[in-house]
């Protein structure tokens, strides 16, 4: 690949960035608040179908929410690509869309290299891949292999009490379509998506790399912690007479950090803490928390969070609580496909990273041969608003998402 020299036209790959500028800023959060189904991720799902359109390709609503583009006609060992458009609350622009807008401009660039696929091409847009809205992470592309029972999916509500039912029956979806989509599996050959890298391995690699090659995600999975106590007057109640599930909250946060100090190659987070109901001068009657874990090991992983809930119960024992744990989603350490991966090593000579993110591609890999690529990020930040890559890039990013493509299309 030529690195330093990128073929993509970067006057089209600042338009499409312009074109996505606008959609679901976040006023009080900074970044992007882009949900499922909602104003912004329609609009985003609307401007990727006109792209799409305008490029001769042929634009279809799968039954789980995610929307595809085929180039060719829609048939058997077909070569895929793409990534989601929602966001995390507050998120940044490249989490997704990256993937999306590369996977438009390499159509572009295998045509200006005169490319005719002998397999059919699809670009991809999966639904929900962040969980920001209903809790699950990689929903369409859980619904679409059959990794999540649909009538599970069906009833997840969002914080406004709205159902994926509902809110997919509001965008014209049909909710009890929902659920495995086996002929549309079995048409994929191999499966490929570009991301932004989040973190900073790809520099410790190689300093001078501009895009890497994914190996591995860490297990993961998250927990939501549910504490009660007794809702009181901040003012009156007296110390001993306080049931304050705040506290037991608290002691999560601690246990978690003090839990990735003591397994090398860890990471648990709460970030996401209800108290209900929510006053200043209010004790909490009770208090939701969603811990997120991640290791290379799904055993180390389940550690973690024993140890988390362990600290979690005995602070509720002392203050008079009781404590309830759902474990909302959890994926053991996804390796990709060594075979696609040795192939696209001797195509792009870019370090192979492992990854602690999660993504639709993870989903995939258990079913077809599937790869990654991830573009440098100088910061390393990610699901934050200071997410960056330079403009450079991203179009180095392209061309080597076209040279993968070109390989597997013949
Ligand atoms: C998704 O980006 C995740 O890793 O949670
Ligand atoms: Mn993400
Ligand atoms: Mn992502």
């Amino acid at each position: 690949m030529r690195f330093g020299a990128p073929s993509a036209d970067g006057g089209r790959f600042a338009a499409a960035w312009s074109d996505l500028a606008g959609v679901g800023r976040d006023h009080l959060r900074g970044g992007y608040s882009r949900h499922v189904f909602d104003d912004a991720d329609m609009l985003l799902r609307q401007w990727f179908t006109e792209q799409a359109e305008r490029r001769g390709l042929l634009v279809e609503n799968d039954r789980n929410g995610n929307v595809w583009a085929w180039w060719g006609e829609p048939g058997t060992d077909a070569v895929v690509t793409g990534s989601h458009l929602d966001s995390v609350p507050g998120g940044g622009a490249f989490d997704g869309p990256l993937g999306v807008v590369s996977a438009l401009l390499a159509v572009d660039e295998l045509r200006l290299r005169g490319v005719t696929p002998a397999k059919p091409l699809a670009l991809a847009c999966f639904a929900e891949e962040e969980g920001g809205r209903f809790g699950l992470p990689c929903m369409g592309s859980r619904l679409l292999t059959g990794a999540v029972d649909a009538d599970q999916v069906r009833r997840l509500h969002d914080g406004d009490g709205t159902s994926v039912a509902d809110a997919a029956r509001r965008v014209g979806l049909d909710p009890t379509t929902l659920g495995p989509d086996p002929a549309r599996l079995a048409s994929i050959g191999a499966f490929v998506e570009l991301h932004v890298e989040q973190g900073r391995l790809l520099q410790s690699a190689d300093a001078s790399a501009v895009v890497g090659i994914g190996s591995e995600i860490l297990a993961h999975g998250r927990w939501r912690i549910t504490v009660k106590g007794q809702g009181n007057h901040a003012g009156t109640t007296r110390p001993a007479d306080r049931r304050d599930p705040m506290i037991p909250a608290a002691a999560a946060v601690f246990a978690a950090r003090r839990a990735i100090t003591e397994h090398d190659g860890a990471v648990a987070t709460i970030g996401r803490i209800t108290p209900i109901p929510g006053g200043t001068n209010v004790i909490a009657s009770a208090v939701q928390l969603w811990l997120d874990v991640r290791h290379e090991s799904a055993a180390v992983t389940a550690e973690i969070v024993d140890s988390v809930v362990g600290a979690v119960r005995d602070e509720a024992l002392a203050e008079g609580c009781t404590v309830m744990v759902q474990r909302e989603s959890m994926v053991d350490r996804v390796a990709f496909d060594t075979v696609l991966g040795l192939q696209l090593s001797e195509l792009l000579a870019a370090p192979v990273i492992p990854t602690g993110a999660g993504h639709d591609a993870g989903v995939f890999s258990a079913h077809v041969p599937t790869a990654m690529l991830f573009v440098r990020n100088p910061s390393g930040v990610s699901h934050a608003p200071d997410e960056y890559a330079d403009t450079a890039d991203c179009l180095a990013g392209v061309d080597a998402l076209a040279d993968v493509l070109e390989n597997l299309v013949r």
